[in-house]
């Protein structure tokens, strides 16, 4: 067994502090103290704490003996008056910065307003005779979802602070509630004034009868058929982590979690003759929002962002060894402030481990005996999971021995699910049990990276490949040709993939360059993508409006981090991209950061339910010339190394 030898690494022991370390639990208690000192009130409560990042000049410019001055930024509510507050708190010198109404935003719910909504909806006589006339009657054995509540233009919600109720009959602990939607009631609550404003209670449908569990408990039997699998690394792993900064082979990173983001990397680069040479100041989920696409009143309004809404960081799952993560793994732990402003750790929030990955390269030289080159490939794996109510997401940051980088996301948990009416047949939704459907939705995720390609001043190259005109220069008509179209300004930089012409992008230092004289660079390469399928005039095309291209690119900017704006509850759309893009800023050989959406479609089949089995998108991050050959050839090879020839085997295997 494993399980002795993994680690964990307690976020708040510092050995090598750092500026961009996240703040330890007694940083935020800290800075919740002095905001509570500011401005008294039994009512305050906090959304969210987190490290606010010194600007990049200061963060390279670091030395131990006098590093930047520590400082949280901090989004508050003060719940008697429904006002929202951010400051900023310097935390070496214990005084608040700024301490400022934010008026007309509503930033993440609390978890106090969650727990309100829930006994607001369920002491309703309107909702408790929705139910009834639905055939609920024992409301103890009813789950209720709060969901952001969007914007659809009801003057009744506007200026208020708003959740949509949904419920489902859950008759034990271990049901699986979405199994039981109970359609069309729809509570919308106003958190400020602790009550429900609005019931919809329309479009009555029976409420599925079976319970549909997916847990080990509930299976008729269970396979039995596997053998152990083991992976050992008797020495251990082969990277090393100081406070949060991660080794492996040749490559750095900062390895934290935010409570909105979740996973952040920081200062990604790697070592090359001695200098350790940057890729990207910053990675991280910026924002993400899971449109629905069907029609129904009970439907409609889900389009969920999972981060900018809810503070997907807040949620991020404590792995198991064997389970979440295997082999030999080491935990960071994350830290994050509750309502009260207390430090709460999320322990095991993030799992580093390594993993074979198959050929990194290989040849089998014909004119050489067949004399075979094999290189095993081993990537880092960073990665964290966070589970936003009826769903689970994975995050995971690839690290190859040649250089490349990918980002994977997985999809799994359980879909949204509607009660449908016997032999009622929606195209937008498909069935998946008796009067159970799944209406159909995507799911978009925009990765926020400020690429710093050995350096901060970078421009980015649209690549396209085409054929070449068939003339005296192509007599034989087989040339092709790549066109690299330079992304100049903001206005340019709304970018569509196109598969037909193997679209990607480069992203290149002008001001350096590698041995055979080109810039040096890295290439950015789409994985499953799709483009919104929402009307332009709907209201999550406005507010999720980076998600109607692929790739986005602004200036550098450390007050544009969220594709969505800062506060995307109930917004009515405008902050995010379209404002950062609104000053068409120049981009060529500036520090510009790249922000890539990928997107799924979500149709629904049989299999998706109970759960849906793991569903994989991202992109990866190619060098290209970035190296001046293949930088993976010194990759040793395996201590028992493979001997294998004309089909003879020395070992045995
Ligand atoms: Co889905």
């Amino acid at each position: 067994m494993v399980v002795e030898e993994s680690q964990s690494v307690q976020a708040d022991v510092r050995t090598n502090a750092h500026p961009l370390d996240p703040l330890t639990a007694a940083e935020i208690e800290q800075a919740a103290a002095l905001c509570r000192e500011r401005h008294p009130s039994e009512h305050m409560r906090f959304v969210s704490i987190a490290l606010h990042e010194p600007p990049k000049a200061e963060v390279y410019a670091f030395n131990a003996e006098s590093p930047p001055i520590r400082r949280a930024f901090i989004v508050a509510i003060e719940r008697g008056e429904g006002t929202v507050y951010e400051g900023v708190v310097n935390l070496d010198g214990g005084s608040v910065e700024t301490w400022e109404i934010c008026p007309g935003v509503q930033p993440s719910p609390t978890f106090e307003e969650y727990q309100d909504a829930d006994r607001v909806i369920r002491a309703d006589a309107r909702w408790q005779e929705a139910l009834r006339r639905r055939g609920v009657t024992d409301f103890d054995k009813v789950q209720i979802d709060p969901w952001p509540a969007g914007n659809f233009g009801d003057p009744v919600e506007q200026g208020r602070r708003i959740l949509r109720g949904i419920s489902y009959v859950r008759d034990e602990k271990a049901s699986n509630g979405y199994a039981r939607p109970i359609e069309g009631v729809v509570a919308v609550v106003d958190l400020n004034a602790k009550e429900v404003l609005t019931l919809v209670d329309e479009g009555d449908a029976p409420v599925p009868t079976a319970d549909l569990r997916y847990d080990a408990e509930a299976q008729l039997s269970l396979r039995g058929d596997l053998r152990p699998l083991e992976i050992t690394q008797p020495d251990g792993a082969s990277f090393s982590v100081d406070g949060h900064e991660v080794r492996w082979q040749r490559w750095r990173m900062r390895v934290s979690l935010h409570p909105r983001e979740g996973l952040v990397l920081h200062q990604v680069g790697y070592e090359d003759d001695g200098e350790v040479r940057p890729i990207c100041h910053r990675m991280g989920l910026s924002e993400m929002v899971v449109p629905y696409g069907d029609t129904s009143p009970g439907q409609y309004f889900k389009n969920a962002f999972d981060s900018g809404e809810i503070g997907l960081g807040r949620l991020t799952n404590a792995l198991t060894l064997g389970c979440d993560c295997l082999g030999e793994i080491v935990y960071m732990d994350g830290v994050v402030a509750n309502d009260a402003g207390e430090a709460q750790t999320l322990p095991n929030a993030v799992c580093l481990h390594e993993e074979d990955h198959n050929i990194l390269w290989k040849h089998v030289d014909m004119h050489n005996d067949n004399h075979a080159e094999v290189r095993r490939s081993r990537r880092l794996v960073v990665s964290s999971w966070a589970t936003v109510g009826n769903y689970d997401y994975g995050f995971y940051w690839y690290f190859y021995q040649d250089g490349s980088i990918e980002h994977e996301i997985k999809l799994t948990g359980i879909i949204q699910t509607m009660a449908v009416g016997d032999g009622e047949s929606r195209p937008t939704a498909n069935l998946v049990a008796k009067n159970l459907a799944g209406p159909i939705h995507q799911h978009f995720f925009c990765v926020r990276m400020d690429l710093d390609i050995d350096g901060a001043a970078n421009t980015v190259y649209e690549v396209d490949t085409h054929p070449l005109p068939v003339g005296p220069d192509n007599p034989h008509a087989n040339a092709f040709a790549p066109t690299l179209t330079p992304i100049r300004s903001e206005s340019e930089a709304g970018r569509s993939v196109q598969s037909s012409s193997g679209r990607h992008w480069r992203i290149v230092n002008p001001g350096r360059t590698n041995a055979i004289g080109e810039p040096v660079g890295y290439t950015l390469h789409p994985g499953e993508t799709v483009d919104m399928m929402a009307g332009e005039e709907a209201a999550v095309s406005k507010r999720a409006a980076f998600a109607r291209k692929q790739l986005w690119v602004t200036r550098e900017s450390p007050n544009e981090l969220y594709a969505a704006g800062a506060y995307p509850s109930q917004s009515t759309g405008g902050d995010g991209m379209p404002a950062f893009t609104s000053g068409n800023r120049a981009l060529e050989n500036e520090d510009v950061v790249l922000w890539y959406v990928v997107g799924v479609n979500h149709l629904i089949r049989p299999e998706d339910f109970p759960v849906s089995p793991t569903h994989t998108c991202g992109f990866k991050l190619r060098p290209w010339g970035f190296f001046d050959t293949n930088p993976a050839l010194d990759v040793a090879l395996p201590e028992e190394q493979c001997t294998c020839a004309e089909g003879e085997c020395t070992h045995g295997h």
